[in-house]
């Protein structure tokens, strides 16, 4: 088979969840019916990968606990595997990474493994102290905008670090070392924060990062980093100092818990009428979502071991929503809500403004009922907290619409899960095809579904 050939299985393979339990790619659902039950929510995505590629700072095996089992973190596995990294799975959701043989992979390996993920561009740090060199293939991601590198490659060349771009992908070289930089981000990104901080940790000197994100993952980060021997200070303001060490250890981390999935499943609660125990759900880092989902109309009640989501009657009602960086409402908690909120009584507005493309998924709601309105530019009329993006985006919804059934196919991550939520709020018959997609970030959905009491069926 050719090399390309072989690449592009590969890639598919990633993409299609296979490799994480999930064959069918396409699922029926008979929808009308409220989800009721418990299912239990594991270590965050978003946290899960970067903890993964942190391991290959430490000179001694890391232990991750309570990994979830989705094609992110399998991707992360080869790719950490390509470099020599030997990883075990000595139970359900541990997993243990030896970094101790760490040796340089072939360009095109890595560029076939790195699949349909963004996770390779946080590499390079860790590489260039490993091995003195980073290879970064074509980046992956949900196509929610342009997704520029742009805050990674400038950090990176403040830390000393040489970028080259050819035609296979971008190849970073540091001859002088790693050096402590004064950077300050044009925005609080979440992956140039943990670029910083992959690569500060263990480079000559101070490391100053000014608009630094906060989100409670890159915290759970920073805890692990630390747990492996980093100085690492978050000041006020988002400024975040990193002092640089020659050595750090393997860590033990329990990973925080992914409260995009749980709002995911708050969100299915509501829209279908349902009623959703979600275990290890951890109410500190949704604050600000349960605010909105409590407007909205949901009721919620906080245990010791996890969040009772549930319809509680009545009807639901309109809401003015902007996404933002943490303790802001979250970007990736829109698209799920958005479904709950053509059942809501009134005019709603989603204002968008952490990427520039995330509304496409609306338009196939529209084939099944819902009246949503895009504005490209935003909407000026709306007050409010953050000053304007330039690419900010608004949705209006304008609710209760009945949704029926129809035929889509999943966009992208968490699109692709509102869909889902449509499906089975929607009366009548629903297809969604490119079902893999969603195994990037979502375990076990059909076992979840199965244990809520959904009606469908796998193709
Ligand atoms: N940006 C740039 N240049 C850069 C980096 C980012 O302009 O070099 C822009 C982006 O285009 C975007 C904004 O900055 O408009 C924010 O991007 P950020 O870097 O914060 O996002 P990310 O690190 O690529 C992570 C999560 C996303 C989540 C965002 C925001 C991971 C793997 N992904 O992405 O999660 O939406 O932070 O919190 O951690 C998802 O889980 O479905 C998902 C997309």
């Amino acid at each position: 088979m050719a090399a390309d050939q072989a690449a592009s299985l590969a890639k598919h393979a990633s993409q299609s969840g296979e490799r994480v339990g999930l064959t069918a790619d396409r699922i029926t659902v008979h929808g009308g019916k409220p989800l009721q039950g418990r299912i239990r929510v594991r270590g965050a995505k978003n946290l899960a990968t970067k903890a993964m590629v942190a391991a290959l700072l430490g000179e001694t095996p890391s232990v991750l606990q309570d990994v979830p089992l989705i094609s992110d973190v399998d991707i992360v596995t080869r790719m950490l595997e390509a470099y020599g990294v030997a990883v075990s799975s000595p139970d359900d959701g541990t997993l243990v990474l030896d970094p101790q043989n760490v040796e340089k992979a072939h360009f095109a390996k890595i560029d076939a493994l790195a699949g349909s993920s963004r996770i390779p561009i946080l590499f390079c740090g860790p590489l260039l102290h490993r091995l003195g060199e980073a290879l970064i293939p074509d980046l992956g991601g949900c196509r929610i905008g342009d997704r520029p590198i742009d805050f990674h490659m400038d950090a990176l060349r403040a830390f000393g670090a040489i970028v080259d771009k050819s035609y296979e992908g971008i190849t970073i070289t540091a001859p002088d070392g790693l050096h402590g930089a004064h950077i300050e981000l044009p925005y609080p990104s979440v992956g140039a924060t943990e670029q910083v901080l992959l690569t500060a940790v263990r480079a000559e000197g101070v490391t100053e990062l000014k608009n630094a994100a906060i989100e409670p993952e890159i915290l759970d980060l920073i805890a692990i980093l630390q747990k492996m021997g980093a100085i690492i200070w978050v000041e006020p303001n988002r400024t975040i100092f990193i002092e640089g060490v020659e050595r750090l250890e393997g860590y033990t981390h329990r990973a925080i818990s992914d409260r995009n999935e749980t709002a995911s499943w708050a969100s299915a609660a509501l829209a279908t009428g349902g009623d959703i125990f979600v275990e290890n759900a951890k109410q500190p880092e949704l604050l600000t979502f349960l605010n909105v989902f409590r407007k909205v109309g949901g009721a919620f009640d906080v245990a010791e071991d996890g969040i009772r989501f549930y319809h509680p009657g009545g009807a639901l009602k309109a809401v003015q929503v902007e996404t933002d960086v943490h303790p802001g409402f979250m970007t990736d908690w829109q698209q799920p809500l958005i479904i709950a909120l053509t059942q809501a009584e009134g005019v709603s507005t989603v204002h968008e403004t952490v990427y520039e493309n995330r509304f496409g998924f609306t338009d196939a709601l529209l084939d099944m009922g819902a009246d949503i309105v895009v504005h490209k530019d935003g909407l000026e009329s709306v007050t409010r907290r953050v000053p304007r993006r330039r690419l900010e985006q608004a949705a209006v919804i304008t609710g209760p619409t009945p949704l029926h059934g129809a035929d889509v196919r999943v966009p992208d991550l968490r699109g692709g899960f509102s869909y889902l939520i449509a499906a089975l709020a929607a009366d009548g018959t629903s297809t969604i095809s490119n079902l893999g997609l969603i195994s990037r970030g979502y375990e076990h959905i059909i076992d979840k579904l199965t244990a809520l009491g959904a009606d469908f069926e796998l193709d």
